[in-house]
């Protein structure tokens, strides 16, 4: 059989189909078959092979076949190619240059069983996206008329390749641009010339709180509040105007944490490639300054306890053995005196001077203790066992007060790590502070009603809370950040030293943990500290 040429007429109306039908196709696999299906109607009785690969990189290519089968080994082999051939495609030097296209004027034949038959790359825009390859049976060779008459659908079926190359790639490049915005550890946000928000990254998302969909296309002016509106319009305004703008502070309002204070930087985007030109986006970023803010914080008391510190070791040392004679003398006279039947008045008077030395003593002990509580390596540590001992400790003052403890212990709590005698020493604080607030609230708390309840759980995904919980009258909101400071008491005169909390906060920081008081549901205050498991 001898195989003819299409007519002209059946090439025209076949281009012309597929001049209206490719540009609708979305993916390779669509271009591919329905160019195979012109193909074979109308040039029957050929092999027709269609490979689509990347020559910039080493991935293997994809075969699409008509009427013959193909070698196994197609997928991973280049494009062999003739002189001729690569000069018609019009490749970009790199592209010709590939080690993927072979230049030999003998046809390469995919196909199994077959040697004629010839090769048209499938070149666009100096890319090369492909190979079509037609093969006949022994005898059979219309090479000469079918090559001309098959070009140009070989010529549309590489623009439509390079299509949806080029928009794999848009896509591509559009997902990747935002993955790099949403891993930026900084607030990100774009508007374009009419103050619309066009891109918001997730850092900024999750410390606000909203979601992309809330902020995309919304106005930005709608989430700034009164009193930052003028700072924030004018650099706004001055960026779409071409101007560069001083970075600036945002108190933004944030989900979890209130407002956060943040610092932005805000920069013009213009046209590419037009220095100068028309501004059509403005990118601002911001740094969120709340953990420098903290760091601040905890460097200026750091600074305050190591002065602390200096003072505390000298007080201590001069006034230890001075104090230490007067309280055992004052304890030996008064024992003399009493034997001896001295005035009544003289010995309380007596008494008197041992008790004071004593508080003196404890009030150095812990100045020391505020000033140094490390200094010991952290354990393995049974927080229940910790958390009984100390009530325990702190017996006498509950029994005295006639207050009702009530201890609740998580039985899963697992083993923390941390110096046991340092949350002793936090929780005797806590507890003690708790009785005193109740005594305080009700002096007769004997008739029943004082409450105190310590509380050891596990919170997720890995913290420890230790919750001291009271029934007394509670922090005054106003007085919540100063209890914590050295030296903030509201007790009697010489009742309190105002240093139990801050000793409390230093041990829970040296933990890596956090504290903080609220309401309780007891009425009164609630401490509670949060330590991470590790
Ligand atoms: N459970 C509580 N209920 C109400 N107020 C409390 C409670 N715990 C602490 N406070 C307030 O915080 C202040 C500071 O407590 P802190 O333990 O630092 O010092 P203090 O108890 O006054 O003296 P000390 O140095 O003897 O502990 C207290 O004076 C009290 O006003
Ligand atoms: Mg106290």
């Amino acid at each position: 059989m001898k195989l003819v040429p299409p007519s002209e007429a059946a090439q025209l109306s076949a281009l012309r189909e597929l001049a209206a039908e490719l540009p609708f196709a979305s993916n390779e696999q669509v271009v591919v078959d329905r160019v195979l299906g012109v193909l074979t109607e109308l040039f029957p009785n050929r092999a027709i092979a269609i490979r689509v690969f990347d020559v910039r990189t080493r991935e293997p290519g994809r075969a699409y076949v008509r009427n013959a089968p193909l070698r196994d080994s197609i997928a991973n082999e280049g494009l062999v190619i003739s002189q001729h051939a690569l000069q018609r495609a019009r490749l970009k030097s790199a592209v010709a240059a590939s080690a993927r296209v072979l230049v030999r004027e003998r046809w390469d034949s995919p196909f199994t069983g077959m040697a004629t038959g010839f090769a048209i790359p499938l070149a666009a825009g100096g890319e090369l996206y492909g190979v079509l390859d037609v093969g006949y049976t022994p005898g059979e060779d219309a090479h000469e008329q079918d090559e001309p008459a098959m070009a140009s659908i070989a010529s549309g079926l590489a623009f439509a390749l390079r299509t949806i190359r080029l928009q794999e790639d848009a896509i591509g490049l559009r997902d990747y641009q935002a993955r790099l915005l949403d891993s930026a550890n900084a607030l990100i946000l774009g508007i374009d010339r009419t103050w619309r928000i066009t891109v918001c990254n997730r850092a900024l998302l999750e410390l606000t709180g909203t979601t992309r969909d809330e902020v995309l296309g919304r106005d930005v002016r709608d989430f700034i509040s009164g009193d930052q509106r003028q700072a924030i319009t004018t650099a706004f305004s001055a960026a779409l105007s071409g101007q560069h703008h001083a970075a600036f502070t945002v108190m933004l309002p944030t989900f979890k944490k209130g407002p956060v204070r943040s610092v932005w930087s805000i920069a013009p985007v213009g046209r590419a490639g037009q220095p100068g030109g028309p501004i059509d986006a403005v990118v601002a970023i911001g740094q969120d300054q709340s953990k420098i803010d903290l760091l601040q914080q905890q460097i200026v008391r750091a600074e305050r306890l190591a002065t602390l510190g200096e003072l505390a070791a000298g007080v201590v040392h001069e006034l230890n053995n001075p104090l230490t004679s007067i309280t055992v003398y004052a304890e030996y006279l008064v024992r003399k005196l009493e034997a001896q039947g001295i005035e009544v008045a003289d010995i309380e008077k007596l008494r008197r001077i041992g008790a004071s030395a004593q508080r003196i003593l404890r009030f150095t002990r812990d100045l020391v203790q505020y000033a140094r509580p490390s200094g010991k390596e952290t354990e393995n540590v049974d927080v229940a066992a910790v958390v009984r001992q100390s009530v325990s400790i702190c017996e006498h003052l509950v029994e005295r007060g006639g207050i009702s403890l009530a201890i609740e212990i998580d039985p899963q709590l697992p083993v923390v790590q941390a110096v046991s005698g340092q949350l002793e020493q936090v929780l005797i604080n806590l507890i003690t502070n708790a009785v005193h607030a109740v005594e305080a609230s009700a002096p007769h708390v004997s008739e029943g009603g004082g409450r105190v309840v310590v509380r050891a759980q596990v919170q997720e995904p890995s913290e420890l809370v230790i919750e001291v919980a009271d029934s007394g009258p509670g922090v005054p909101e106003a007085e919540r950040d100063h209890i914590f400071e050295p030296f903030f008491t509201t007790k009697a005169d010489g009742k309190g030293t105002g240093l139990g909390l801050p000793i409390v906060r230093n041990i829970v920081d040296q933990h890596h943990g956090q504290i903080s008081v609220t309401r309780s549901d007891l009425g009164g205050a609630a401490f509670r500290v949060v330590i991470p498991i590790v």
